[in-house]
């Protein structure tokens, strides 16, 4: 066998294999054993799409953000689909994200890491394993990497095949991602060229004043001779849940300079609400890798959920290495974020705490569409913001599903978004999406927040 690891030390490859011998929520029943042995051992030749290095370096940002001096901004689709990864959407999507960074960064001054749900967000979990249309019952879709969304008994068939697809189509967004924010197009001179493309709406316009604002100072420190670097490329890290173990444990790799495995599918791995199991293969499996790596915590986490698994993903209490995404919901948070924050800010943990105000909002509308009020998502927010504020601790961050695209999936925002456009502008298959504008009026409420804290 090819694997990387065997050579490099089966002590360690002894350790990883342990999620085997666990119980693994949420994984696909893949109808024949072999053919999903033969896409693993082809996975894991295949070259890393991420480096130890950098993840090294994401590691150290994410302590910074943890002790206050930055914040980060993750976001993406729900669920990235094979379809979409087309030049035009992945730009618009990088751009959204760096338009937003530049909203936060001027209006709270202070270093925005960026952060895509991009070039691996393709595995989700389910509510129910399978799905039932009037007297058809069939596996439910688990992602693009897994099964396809039609619901025919073809499609809907898990087919590990898939799982190479998902590689492919990550490794040419990511080099789509890497020269966009490499070759001069993150440039912040062109901090107008992001916004050429978007619809014009009164957060376009918030956006263009404060991008003359940048020009103007850009301007000024040219004309006294500063020409700094940093301003021409930016650091964009790649993020996903950790959830299909077929597709995470052969990309999994020991890094040549220092003996250590690194999932190299991403920089950074989130483990989901569904599959935070304190003895189950997920936690077990990450606990044994260098990534940084998230949690979500919903609505009925308890501080011994918290503490525990601080214990176990981050027991030498490194800097950066542990996020606690919270998703509480807007009506929750309030009531259930400061036990939890208190408890953690009395002991010897620093993890970074960020929002997603997404995933505790969820609702279904009159005519049937999944959705989320946009009103919900910045009163989560808010809530976030107030409830680090009264604990002394820091609101590190914003996690969010969106889209560059002009979708109508969450209601509201200034463009009023109601049910029946959801009917027009209806297109993820998965979780509904901030749109390009809701995305900037959120960000800069974000900013707000942050300044004035
Ligand atoms: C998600 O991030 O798309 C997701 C499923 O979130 P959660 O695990 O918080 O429900
Ligand atoms: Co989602």
């Amino acid at each position: 066998m090819n694997d990387p690891i065997v050579a490099a030390n089966p002590a360690v490859l002894a350790g990883l294999d342990n999620y085997l011998n666990l119980p693994a929520a949420q994984q696909p029943t893949w109808p024949d054993a072999s053919a999903v042995e033969q896409v693993r051992a082809e996975l894991s030749t295949l070259p890393p799409l991420v480096f130890a290095g950098e993840v090294d370096i994401l590691r150290d940002r994410l302590a910074a953000a943890a002790s206050g001096k930055a914040f980060l901004l993750q976001g993406g689709d729900c669920a990235e689909t094979f379809a979409d990864a087309t030049a035009d959407r992945i730009r618009n999507r990088v751009k959204t994200l760096l338009q937003m960074a530049v909203v936060l960064t001027y209006g709270a001054s202070m270093p925005v890491i960026k952060m895509g749900r991009m070039a691996g967000q393709f595995a989700k979990p389910r509510s129910s394993d399978s799905e039932t249309r009037g007297d058809v019952t069939l596996p439910a879709f688990r992602g693009d990497i897994v099964n396809g969304y039609d619901f025919t008994e073809e499609s809907r068939t898990p087919d590990p095949q898939r799982m190479l697809k998902a590689y492919h189509t990550s490794a040419s967004t990511l080099n789509l991602i890497r020269a966009f924010t490499m070759g001069g197009f993150a440039d912040l001179r062109s901090v107008h060229e992001w916004n050429r493309g978007f619809a014009n709406n009164p957060a376009n316009e918030r956006y263009l004043s404060l991008a003359q604002e940048i020009d103007r100072a850009i301007k000024f420190m040219a004309a006294c001779g500063a020409d700094f670097n940093e301003l021409r490329t930016t650091e964009f890290y790649t993020s996903h849940e950790g959830l299909l173990m077929d597709y995470e444990r052969p990309l999994t790799r020991i890094d040549s300079r220092t003996g250590n495995p690194y999932i190299t599918s991403g920089h950074f791995i989130w483990i989901g609400e569904r599959t935070r199991q304190m003895d189950h293969a997920h936690v077990d499996y990450l606990s044994r890798v260098r990534n940084p790596i998230g949690v979500k915590l919903g609505p009925t986490t308890q501080v011994e959920d918290v503490v525990e698994l601080i214990e176990r993903l981050d027991p030498n209490r490194e800097p950066g290495r542990l996020t606690f995404i919270t998703r509480m919901g807007a009506g929750k948070i309030r009531e259930e974020l400061p036990k939890l924050v208190e408890a953690v800010r009395d002991s010897d943990a620093n993890p970074l705490w960020i929002t997603d105000p997404m995933h505790g909002n969820g609702i279904t509308t009159k005519n049937g569409y999944k959705s989320r009020r946009f009103d919900d998502v910045m009163d989560e927010v808010r809530g976030f913001f107030e409830v680090h504020k009264a604990a002394g601790t820091f609101p590190g961050g914003v996690h969010v599903e969106l889209t560059g695209d002009d979708v109508a999936e969450c209601l509201g925002g200034s463009e009023q978004i109601d049910e029946a456009s959801l009917e027009e502008r209806y297109e993820s298959l998965c979780d509904p999406r901030l749109n390009h504008m809701q995305s900037l009026e959120l960000a800069f409420l974000v900013a707000e927040q942050l300044a004035k804290r």
